[in-house]
């Protein structure tokens, strides 16, 4: 029997990155999945791709920032598939680089709208599903800043800080009734979220690094998608609260032990395309 045999799972920004890879994992262990994004046009290619592999999908266009939105994503999932068990809050965003007030301030407010308010939304509309049938996994996504200020990443990183407080509190809220509260940081994944980047006009440069800080740790999503899996699976049965970690000493140990040999033999990297967009400053 496959991991996720007859669950049902909801991944928001499961249209292309992470959220695909998630989704195309829990698919092909058995799980029936419902897609959102914003762009219907995505979520529709994203669910016909599941379907040729062999998977069972729909979706719905969606912005999570919306309770309404979200609370109707909820409602497609039961009338497609009959039942609600995972619920992954995956839809993610960042502000152009730079520093806070230089920002649009509707840039800074989009990822307060998508990271905190929907985070929110998809975690209350699935905890009212999962408190009553007392089942249900939610996973809420972590990541850099999830821990400590970053300067110039301060919507995103101080979302992140929301994020990972937040989780933490529901699991306490909703310890003993059968549900799973879960977080995970994975780590660093090529996706466009890390390809295409926008920075503030004269702080460009300060994103070069970040290409050799990909090589060096970046991962396909495929890998923190495997342990997405897990947490969804019945392997973290009463283990609610979990803070999963992709990045450990252990990684970066192997990683750099990895960079050290490629230096040696000279074997070259693939590298990430990075495509830096400057925007204007407000000051
Ligand atoms: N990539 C990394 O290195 C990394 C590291 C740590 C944590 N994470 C976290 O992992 C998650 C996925 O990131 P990713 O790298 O896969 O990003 P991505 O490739 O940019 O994909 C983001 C997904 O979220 C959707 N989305 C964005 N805003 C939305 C909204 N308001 N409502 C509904 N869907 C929305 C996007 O689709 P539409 O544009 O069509 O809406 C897309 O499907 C995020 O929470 C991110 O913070 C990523």
């Amino acid at each position: 029997m496959r991991t996720l045999e007859n669950q049902v799972a909801v991944i928001t920004g499961g249209s292309r990155g992470l959220g695909l890879a998630i989704a195309e994992t829990y698919a092909r262990e058995g799980a029936a999945v419902v897609i959102a994004s914003r762009s219907a046009r995505s979520v529709e290619a994203a669910v016909q791709s599941i379907r040729a592999q062999g998977g069972r999908a729909t979706g719905l266009a969606c912005d999570v920032g919306d309770l309404a939105q979200v609370e109707a994503l909820a409602a497609h999932a039961v009338s497609a598939f009959g039942r609600l068990d995972i619920w992954v809050n995956n839809a993610g965003l960042s502000a152009p680089y730079g520093p806070t007030a230089h920002l649009p301030s509707d840039e800074f407010q989009r990822v307060i709208g998508t990271n905190i308010v929907g985070v929110y939304n998809g975690s209350v509309t699935a905890l009212r599903h999962f408190v009553p049938q007392r089942r249900g996994k939610l996973i809420n996504l972590l990541g850099r800043g999830d821990n400590q200020p970053v300067p110039f990443q301060n919507a995103y990183a101080s979302s992140k800080t929301w994020v990972r407080a937040f989780t933490t509190a529901l699991a306490r809220e909703y310890a003993d009734c059968g549900v799973g509260v879960y977080a995970i940081n994975p780590g660093l994944v090529t996706t466009e979220m890390l390809s295409q980047v926008q920075a503030v006009v004269g702080y460009e440069a300060k994103l070069n690094p970040l290409k050799t800080v990909v090589r060096i740790l970046g991962n396909p999503p495929e890998v923190p998608a495997a342990r997405a899996l897990w947490i969804a699976s019945a392997a973290t049965d009463g283990r609610t609260g979990l803070n999963v970690q992709v990045i450990t000493p252990a990684f970066l140990l192997s990683r750099g032990v990895r960079a050290a040999w490629r230096w040696v033999t000279r074997t070259q990297e693939l590298e990430m395309p990075l495509n830096v967009e400057t925007v204007k400053s407000v000051i």
